[in-house]
This record gives structure tokens, C-alpha cells and sequence, in this order.
């Protein structure tokens, strides 16, 4: 089994990856952090409880950075996720509570003594991260891999013309990750604009398991509406489920090892782009077996009945 960690923003799609999570028998999930993007840090650590407790998990809740390294404190993403992250489902109150530990320490814990095996999957903004990486000099060679959801190569942006969300909240952040050296796998727009969920899938996830794909179908209605709104796609990306797919079937993607460094101001802020300093390769994700992914999220969810 894979040990996971999701660093995450849910955000409908982060819900769509923690269901899978939930649901996939080759993941050990050891903990979620959570952090500011599509939400604040607040409602990001308050969904991340309720996902928890709706799947009947077991697993710690670390909250996260509320504010990007250097960037002033931004707006969330209300606009695409809702104005509590689920959509338009009315927030819940979890029962739960965050551990004491905050995202950062955790992370820096739990890379330690699950050295050479932890994979991080982060799929929100990378404040968390780096500054793991700075706290902890060795924090870098004790993560296995970090398989993150942002970017991208030669697809364009999501939120400006060059840039995808989760890099562009916090470039700064993504810039250190890059440059660390550690083993990291770019699950960016090239490959999570490929792997489409629609209404109908949505309908399908909800007869399988009525609970928590339910759950999903409901919030799936406002996010349905955002992309139909922008235009082109025939549902939404599975931008997120995508990155935690990678971290136990690396074989359905193809990568391109390159070294990959951020912009940080300007029009391309955000933009992630060929390092010319020689840096340790990233494996940018460049082509997917689409229907595999997909045909693995959809067998997964319905699991959870
Ligand atoms: C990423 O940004 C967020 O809106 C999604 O949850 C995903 O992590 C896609 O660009
Ligand atoms: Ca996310």
C-alpha cells in the first residue's frame, strides 16, 4: 500500500480525490493537512473533518498555512467551488477537531518516521510544503515522492492565460518545491484537462453509492455550472482525483523529466516553465490513459456503499 498524505483545499474536487482515497485499497491514508485556495485555511480544515467523518475515517486533521509565502493574503476561489467549498451545499459543523500539531510540523513528523516511504500528494497551493522544506532540511530526501496537482507545460492556464490555481496562489511556494530536490511528479493541467467528469457520471456515482456520491453529486451541480460557464469542456476535470491516482498508478501517465521553475510576477506569475540552472528533473505528466483513470475513480467511489 501507498502511504499518503493529502495536502488539500476542498474544494468539490479535493472531495472527489478524499472519497477516492477513502475508497482505494492500495492506499494507506496517514493524515490530511489542509490549506488556503479554493477556501480560507478555516473552512478548508472544517470541510476536511467533514469528508473525514462522512467516509467513516480514521485519520488525523492538521491545519495548514492560512496566508501564501510572500503574496498578500488572496481571495479564495469562491467562485468556482461555492461560497463554503461544496458547491452550494450548506456548510455542517464537524464534530471533530484539527490535532494540535499544525500542517507543517505533522508533515515534517511524519516524512521522519516514515522516511523513504511517504508519499504527499498535495493538491492545493504549496505553502505547506515549503515550508516543510525550509523547517526541515531533511525533509526533502525523506518524502518518497510528491505527486502534486498544479501547473502546467504546454496547455496554458486555468486562472490566468499562463497559469494553473494552485501554483498561482502561491509561486513562491511551488518555486521552492521545484528547486528542492526532491522526487517530485507534476500532475498538471496537460493531463487533468483530459479526464472529464459529467452530469451523468455524477448520476451514476450517486445510484452506486447513495451516501457519499450523493454527496458528491450534489456539490458536483456548481462546479458543473462554473466549467459550463467557461466554456469548451463537456463536464468538469478531474483535476484532483487525477494527482491521487498518480501516486499508485504512475504507468497510466507518461512523463517528461525536466526541470521545472515558477515565475513569480508579472503577467506569467505562476506560470511553471523549463529551468535553465541545471535543477533535478521534475516528471512532468504530459499524456494520460484517460478512460483507465477515469474507469478507476468511477469503480472506486462506487465502492463506498
Ligand atoms: C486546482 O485548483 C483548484 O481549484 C482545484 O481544487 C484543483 O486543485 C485545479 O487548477
Ligand atoms: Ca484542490
Amino acid at each position: 500500500k501507498v502511504k499518503l498524505i493529502i495536502d488539500t483545499d476542498p474544494g468539490v474536487d479535493d472531495a472527489m480525490a478524499i472519497f477516492y482515497a477513502a475508497a482505494a485499497t492500495d492506499i494507506d491514508l496517514l493524515g490530511l493537512t489542509t490549506i488556503f485556495g479554493n477556501v480560507t485555511v478555516e473552512m478548508a480544515t472544517r470541510n476536511a473533518l467533514r469528508l473525514v467523518e462522512a467516509a467513516g475515517l480514521d485519520v488525523p486533521v492538521a491545519a495548514g498555512e492560512k496566508t501564501p509565502l510572500q503574496l498578500p493574503p488572496f481571495k479564495p476561489s469562491f467562485h468556482v467551488h461555492g461560497d463554503e467549498g461544496f458547491g452550494d451545499i450548506p456548510a455542517v459543523t464537524p464534530k471533530g477537531k484539527a490535532i494540535d500539531e499544525g500542517a507543517v510540523d505533522f508533515l515534517c513528523r511524519m516524512a521522519r518516521e516514515h522516511k523513504g516511504e511517504l508519499v504527499l500528494c498535495p493538491i492545493g497551493p504549496l505553502t505547506n510544503i515549503a515550508k516543510a522544506i525550509q523547517q526541515d532540511p531533511a525533509f526533502a530526501r525523506n518524502v518518497k515522492r510528491i505527486v502534486l496537482m498544479g501547473g502546467s507545460y504546454r496547455e496554458g492556464g486555468n486562472i490566468t492565460p499562463h497559469a494553473e490555481a494552485n501554483i498561482y496562489h502561491d509561486p513562491h511556494a511551488a518555486e521552492v518545491v521545484f528547486a528542492s530536490g526532491a522526487r517530485v511528479e507534476m500532475v498538471g493541467l496537460d493531463v487533468t484537462h483530459r479526464i472529464l467528469c459529467t452530469a451523468n457520471d455524477f448520476r451514476d456515482i450517486a445510484a452506486a453509492a447513495p451516501k457519499l456520491g450523493g454527496m458528491l453529486q450534489d456539490m458536483s451541480h456548481f462546479y458543473l455550472a462554473f466549467y459550463k460557464s467557461v466554456g469548451k469542456l463537456d463536464g468538469c476535470s478531474l483535476h484532483d482525483p487525477a494527482a491521487v491516482i498518480a501516486c499508485t498508478h504512475p504507468h497510466l501517465f507518461t512523463a517528461e523529466n525536466v526541470g521545472i521553475t515558477v515565475s513569480c510576477d508579472g503577467d506569467k506569475s505562476g506560470a511553471t516553465q523549463t529551468a535553465k540552472d541545471g535543477r533535478a528533473p521534475t516528471a512532468v505528466y504530459t499524456a494520460v490513459e484517460a478512460a483507465a483513470v477515469k474507469g478507476l475513480f468511477l469503480e472506486a467511489l462506487a465502492r463506498l456503499s
